[in-house]
């Protein structure tokens, strides 16, 4: 009975350890730069990539299609682009700018944004990207386009979100230079995520991809 005890004590622990172990393992933080405590998992590479370009070629304007709607509260679903980028902008003197046609999504995001007190680097705008990349007169420094939500088994909202990714680009294409940064959500996902329609044409375009994985990112090849 006694060595039944400590068997099944000696389980538990084994299986306490494991459970914490593996969670730790897929915990993918950008730690020091952000809390250890937000997980970005499957963006962990790209962001982290993106971070280091945008410090090395002195990054002043960004955009980013759809907005961080649940705050920083999804860094393991959505990504939270809004915050991470927000950040790196307000310690660089840079502006960020981010878009969403959703109400909701702007409030929430202007709430926490408030919170991180961000409210000077960060303009939350509500619109339709296309409309707000078409009057956008700026030359943008950082692109993250991640707005229409892909569906991985719906292959017709699929092909709008790829149409739409593509639309965005080409409505912001002429105010792009050879140092932009260009970072696309969403892409490791079945039917090919949101850059499946984008990507060659930026590639016919002299882009070259950097890092293909759940996220794609790409920069010109005259900046190489
Ligand atoms: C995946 S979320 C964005 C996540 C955010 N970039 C982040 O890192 O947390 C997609 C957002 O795109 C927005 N969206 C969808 N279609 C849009 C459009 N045509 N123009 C602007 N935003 C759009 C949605 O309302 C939604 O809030």
């Amino acid at each position: 009975m006694n060595y039944f005890l400590m068997y099944l004590g000696i389980a538990v622990f084994l299986g306490f350890l494991t459970h914490y172990v593996l969670k730790f393992i897929k915990h993918k933080s950008l730690y020091p730069f952000m809390p250890f405590k937000y997980n970005f998992r499957r963006r962990r590479v790209t962001f982290d990539k993106t971070l280091s370009l945008l410090s090395e070629r002195n990054i002043k304007t960004i955009i980013e299609t759809g907005t961080s709607r649940k705050g920083l509260t999804n860094t393991k679903g959505d990504g939270a682009g809004t915050f991470v980028f927000g950040k790196w902008a307000k310690e660089n003197d840079a502006k960020l700018f981010s878009v969403d046609i959703n109400g909701d999504a702007v409030k929430e995001c202007k709430v926490e944004v408030t919170h991180q007190e961000l409210q000077d680097t960060v303009t939350v705008v509500l619109d339709d990207s296309l409309n707000f990349l078409d009057a956008f007169e700026d030359t943008v420094d950082f692109l993250y386009l991640d707005s229409y939500d892909y569906c991985k088994v719906d292959t017709v909202i699929q092909e709008k979100s790829q149409e739409h990714h593509l639309k965005e680009f080409m409505a912001i294409e002429q105010q792009l230079h050879k140092d932009t940064i260009v970072l696309i959500d969403d892409c490791g996902l079945p039917g090919g995520g949101k850059g499946k329609t984008v990507v060659p044409y930026m590639e016919q375009k002299g882009w070259e991809v950097l890092i293909d994985a759940y996220q794609i990112l790409l920069v010109h090849k005259d900046s190489l």
